[in-house]
């Protein structure tokens, strides 16, 4: 989407009606000219109703990010950071990547309302569509070389978690290594990229796609049976700008305290909001894979699984987790959505 339809988008994103007369003057263009905007604003897969003669209305109504607004939010955290936000962009990951090598400081901001090549773990697409969600990444940096954060991307999970319940929304957990599940369906997902020193300074950039509301043509696209935001209980009464500050200010704790004291803060959450322990897990790392019960991680964050031939632990990573279906709900459809009788791809 381009700077004029944007900027038509912001008028819109009332839900209110907008005569199209009232648009064209607002914007020193003619009526043919809006059109063309608003055509635009559809093809990002926002629904805008138009009736002839009255005007145009956007369903729903939208929030849009704001670096304004987010600093607000933040308070006094907010510092002088950063806060860079893009109505579209390739992959906010990449972006603040770029930055950090031109030298930004730790906790900057880089959010999206769309991003075009967006990326998952594995080398994988994460299906970005306009609005519909929050893609967010953060760049943090550490005196303690790379080897030491291999629990990171568990870290992030978990404050992550805990920003959604500082806001009333209970009902998350956590697929080991970092995804986010609610229900059995993948609800967000963490990808961590780590560069610089193996022993001595290093940062991270970590990115957060979460699912708000998707819509049917990018659920389609995702290709996986999804959990969205809204289906949280007290989700409505948080506005993306907020929940992107809640995150932001977890994240600041949590990445303060993980570079003081490691993974060992996060443990007891973690276990609390382990979806994996005691699931039979299959795991693909590469050069092989592995078929056992996942046990809980270890202090590193390692997932322990049970194997026929022993006990082995695995650092995440390139690798991929895939759950059987929870034998204990006996295939039953029920409402833990710690223990989804489905099976659960990664
Ligand atoms: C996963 O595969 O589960 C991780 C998905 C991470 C997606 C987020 S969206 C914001 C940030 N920018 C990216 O390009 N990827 C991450």
């Amino acid at each position: 989407m381009g700077p004029a339809a944007y900027a038509l988008l912001r008028r819109l994103a009332d839900g209110r009606t907008h005569s199209g007369q009232k648009l064209a003057d607002a914007f020193g263009v003619s009526r043919a000219a809006v059109w063309k905007r608003v055509g635009s604003i559809r093809a990002a897969g926002l629904h805008v109703a138009s009736a002839p003669g009255i005007g145009y209305r956007l369903e729903r109504g939208l929030e849009l990010l704001d670096a304004g607004r987010i600093r607000a939010a933040l308070g006094p955290r907010a510092g002088d950071r950063g806060i860079a936000v893009f109505p579209v962009v390739d992959s906010t990951n990449r972006w603040l990547a770029d930055r950090a090598r031109a030298g930004a400081d730790s906790g900057a901001l880089c959010l999206a309302e769309m991003q075009t090549a967006g990326r998952g773990r594995r080398g994988r697409a994460w299906v970005s569509p306009f609005g519909a969600n929050l893609y967010l990444s953060m760049l943090w940096r550490f005196e303690q070389g790379a080897a030491s954060l291999g629990g990171l991307s568990l870290a992030a999970a978990v404050g992550t978690v805990r920003a959604l319940e500082s806001k009333g929304m209970t009902g998350a957990a956590i697929k080991w290594p970092n995804d986010l599940y609610f229900d059995g369906r993948k609800l967000a997902g963490l990808l961590v990229e780590i560069s610089g020193e193996n022993t001595g300074p290093c940062r991270a950039v970590i990115g957060l796609g979460l699912n708000l509301r998707m819509p049917e043509s990018a659920r389609r696209a995702v290709g996986q049976p999804l959990a969205e935001l809204v289906e949280l209980p007290g989700a409505d009464a948080v506005g993306r700008n907020e929940l992107a500050a809640a995150v932001i200010g977890a994240w600041d704790e949590a990445l303060d305290r993980f570079a003081r004291e490691g993974l060992a803060p996060f443990l007891d959450d973690y276990r609390r909001l382990d979806l994996t322990r005691g699931r039979d897990v299959t795991l693909d790392a590469g050069a092989g894979r592995y078929q056992g019960t996942a046990l809980g991680v270890d202090g590193q964050g390692r997932l322990r699984i049970r194997l026929a031939q022993g006990e082995r632990a695995f650092a995440g990573g390139e690798v991929s987790l895939r759950l059987a279906p929870d034998r204990s709900r006996g295939g039953r459809t029920g409402d833990n959505p710690l223990h989804s009788p489905t099976g659960i791809e990664d």
